[in-house]
């Protein structure tokens, strides 16, 4: 594998073009539009800086990754790609018709991966022109700090294929695991649940989004409390994560709280629009 290309440049997209770029792949980035792809570039650059002044990336891998990375809004500049991940919004029409397209593009044996959380990779897969090489590969975020990817096996995915983008998350510096196509693989069939009853717990007044954190942070450890975390990965994406999971397995621990879905239709998904259970200022 020697180009990647990376359709979508927020949250996820970019941080997977900056550790694609930092690998030493030529990367390319496309987006929907020129002022949509300018933000999503600068997010590289940010992120990139703040890895240098952590002192995780030298100015030499800084500069050879810039030199790596281009971008475009059009997916014609992916056709001699070797790999092409997708991380656009969790809209199963959305993805299909861009890996129908994409698979009319690219080369035949150009391996595609989404990046989804929660939607079948056999169902995307199935529109697509040789289907053996469409995966899942489900990175975390923050991407450049995160070390798990999971690698989904759709039904009709190629041994081959799993094994190149093993061979790809490690080059990148991930750990990879290998999951079956069932909703939301592994990490968020625990996690999700998790999130639902932190909302589920505000909304019942048992606690507040503060305390229901610090509960987390500081009796169990983790590095950041629950009602954080949602604002951190998206209120939208994780009601869409949770409705999935429950149309597939009926089970209550999948429903999402009504308050979780208020928010969202109100359009406090979190960070991402500057208020979610907290609200984010400027930076
Ligand atoms: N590039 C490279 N390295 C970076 C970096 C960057 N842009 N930014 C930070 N780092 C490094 C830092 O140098 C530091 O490394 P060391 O530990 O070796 O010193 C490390 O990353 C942590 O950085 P910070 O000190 O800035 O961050 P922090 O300690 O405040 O932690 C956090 C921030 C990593 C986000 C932490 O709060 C955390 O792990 N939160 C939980 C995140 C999580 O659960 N993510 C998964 C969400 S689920 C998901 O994404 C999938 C889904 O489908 C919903």
């Amino acid at each position: 594998m020697k180009k990647v290309g990376v359709v979508g440049c927020g949250l996820m997209g970019s941080g997977i073009a900056q550790i694609s770029a930092l690998a030493g792949y030529t990367t390319h980035v496309v987006e929907i539009n020129d002022d949509i792809l300018k933000k999503g570039m600068a997010k590289i650059e940010e992120s990139m800086e703040k890895g240098k002044k952590r002192g995780k990336i030298t100015e030499e891998q800084f500069a050879a990754a810039r030199k790596n990375l281009s971008s475009s809004t059009g997916l014609a500049s992916l056709k001699d790609c070797d790999l092409v991940i997708e991380a656009v919004t969790e809209n199963t029409e959305l993805k299909k018709k861009l890996f129908k397209d994409l698979s009319g593009i690219v080369r035949g044996d150009t391996i595609l991966a989404t990046n989804t959380s929660s939607i079948s990779v056999t169902e995307i897969a199935a529109v697509v022109d040789k289907p053996e090489r469409m995966v899942g590969m489900h990175f975390f975020n923050p991407v450049p700090v995160m070390k798990l990817v999971e690698i989904i096996k759709g039904h009709t995915t190629s041994d081959t294929v799993m094994a190149a983008c093993r061979e790809f998350a490690v080059a990148v510096g991930k750990e990879p695991i290998t999951c079956p196509d069932t909703p939301a693989f592994v990490v968020n069939k625990l996690l999700i649940p998790y999130l639902l009853d932190a909302v589920r717990m505000v909304q019942d007044g048992v606690a507040t989004p503060e305390d229901v954190d610090k509960a987390m942070v500081y009796g169990c450890g983790y590095p950041m409390g629950p009602i954080t975390l949602l604002d951190y990965v998206g209120l939208d994406t994780t009601l869409h994560a949770a409705d999935v999971m429950y149309a597939e397995f009926r089970e209550s621990k999948y429903a999402a709280p009504v308050l979780l879905r208020r928010m969202v239709q109100a359009g406090h998904w979190g960070r991402k629009t500057g208020r979610g259970f907290y609200a984010y200022e400027g930076k």
